[in-house]
């Protein structure tokens, strides 16, 4: 990254949400309200609470690592039961290999300050924190192989659909990859649908720590532990991850939330969300105003992926149909579509790959939309650590809920069944007698399920 001029342009601060950014030696300063915002392994960290979303990557990077070092434990009591001498061989490979991807993972988000912290692996467990519990720095890994080393083919096919819904779309300008993962697609873009800008962004370090080195031209190697290995080598391969060649300038890669954004209204020419509407929190007519409102008048959003909604209420998990009529409302023209199936996470080393009928279209902007509600920031409560915490409904619930699991938890002790843990809970009158025993018996497979769970 060279000169920021351009980048610079499009910005805009993520906690004001009134004036833009300028690069000073702290990092990216508001000019309006003077917040802060810190540049990361050279990667703008751009989020309205820069500290505390730093603080809750590095304490999933902890857990990561703690969940990692566990697992090579695991394998290690296995191996010293005495196995068979196969089965020592794809141990010995799995219990090297976790060691490695470790000490790999942690070097590759050293900007996160990894040392600073020093917590437990069950206090990590038990305190969730305050980005979606489904997103873990590992959530997408395997898409760091399908973008840089697998090969072209998965990526090829993306870029082909992309294209023929937005061949009528011939100036891509200043171009905005919402959710950019590891960012192949977007430099995929940048290198062959000539915008004057790319900017790639994502809430992931991992990905987006990833995706700075292989797009400057560097070679990495992280492990890939395929879901169906083809043979007993195939259980950890330690892969090369590399792009063609290095990106050309005005690429630039930047940490933000896509619910809350640190660029300008109307920025941008081009806007793109490849796989992206449907996993977010936010329910899809606010995220289409959103959308909406970071492109010029005229600016295309492109959108590309499966339409599997599966958050919010049952309203909301939309239909194809339903997504278009959306669409329409929120200031967009009719778009061009285009649907077809393609190889999804093919891995060369696993037996199991799926087949994804995908869904693109390219919707020009013809109006505004209504404004997008605010997503909030994190309360004072939170963030000042010294203002009494509200007494919510939700709490209320959860506390009770905490207080029977921890009951029965401690009512393990290698001695009681779950008859007798449950004749406790209704002598504690927590629960009824009928419901007991099935509940105590539900909740104690959920948790052999879940401390099973290796989360590596
Ligand atoms: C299904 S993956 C798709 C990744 C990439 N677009 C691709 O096609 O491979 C969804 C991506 O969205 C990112 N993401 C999810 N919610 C986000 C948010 N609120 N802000 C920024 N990125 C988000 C995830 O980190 C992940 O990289």
């Amino acid at each position: 990254m060279t000169d920021q001029a351009d980048l610079a342009a499009v910005l805009h601060c993520p906690r004001c949400m009134r004036a833009g950014l300028a690069l000073q030696r702290a990092g990216w300063i508001c000019g309006g309200c003077n917040a802060g915002y810190p540049v990361l392994g050279d990667i703008p960290w751009l989020f309205a609470d820069p500290q505390s979303m730093r603080a809750q990557w590095r304490g999933r990077l902890q857990f990561l690592v703690l969940s990692i070092e566990r697992e090579v434990r695991t394998l290690r009591t296995e191996l010293a039961g005495g196995v068979s001498v196969l089965a020592r061989q794809r141990l010995e490979l799995l219990a090297a290999a976790y060691e490695d991807h470790a000490l790999r993972l942690a070097q590759i988000l050293s900007p996160l300050d990894f040392a600073a912290t020093n917590t437990g692996y069950e206090t990590h467990l038990a305190l969730r924190t305050r980005l979606p519990t489904d997103q873990g720095l590992t959530n997408y890994y395997v898409n760091l192989h399908r973008d840089w080393a697998w090969g072209d083919a998965e990526n090829d096919a993306a870029l082909a659909l992309i294209r023929s819904v937005a061949e009528r779309h011939v100036d891509w300008g200043a171009t905005l990859v919402l959710g950019a993962g590891s960012g192949r697609l977007a430099y995929d873009m940048h290198m062959q649908c000539a915008p004057r800008l790319t900017v790639a962004m994502d809430f992931n370090p991992l990905l987006l720590f990833v995706a700075r080195d292989v797009t400057r031209g560097a070679e990495l190697e992280l492990y890939e532990f395929p879901i169906a290995p083809r043979r007993l080598a195939d259980h950890a391969i330690l892969r090369s991850l590399s792009a063609p060649q290095p990106v050309r300038s005005g690429f630039y890669i930047v940490a933000a939330d896509a619910l809350r954004t640190p660029f300008a209204p109307e920025a941008f020419d081009t806007v793109v969300t490849p796989w992206l509407i449907d996993i977010v929190s936010e329910d899809f007519t606010s995220l289409a105003a959103r959308v909406n409102a970071l492109l010029r008048p005229g600016g295309a959003w492109i959108n590309f992926g499966s339409l599997a909604f599966s958050q919010g209420t049952r309203a909301q998990r939309l239909s194809f149909e339903e997504t278009l009529e959306i669409i329409g409302r929120t200031g967009f023209a009719q778009p061009a579509i285009g649907e077809q199936s393609i190889p999804y996470m093919a891995s060369p080393a696993s037996r199991h790959a799926r087949l994804e009928s995908v869904v693109a279209w390219c919707a020009r902007k013809e109006s505004a939309a209504p404004p997008a509600p605010a997503e909030g920031t994190l309360p004072d409560w939170i963030v000042l650590g010294d203002r009494p915490v509200p007494l919510l409904e939700e709490f209320k619930v959860q506390a009770v809920a905490t207080r029977i699991h921890a009951y029965v938890m401690a009512l393990i002790d290698g001695r009681r069944s779950i008859r007798d843990m449950a004749r406790m809970l209704v002598e504690q009158r927590l629960i009824s007698a009928e419901d007991a025993e099935p509940a105590v018996r539900r909740f104690l497979i959920r948790m052999r399920e879940d401390s099973r769970k290796s989360g590596v």
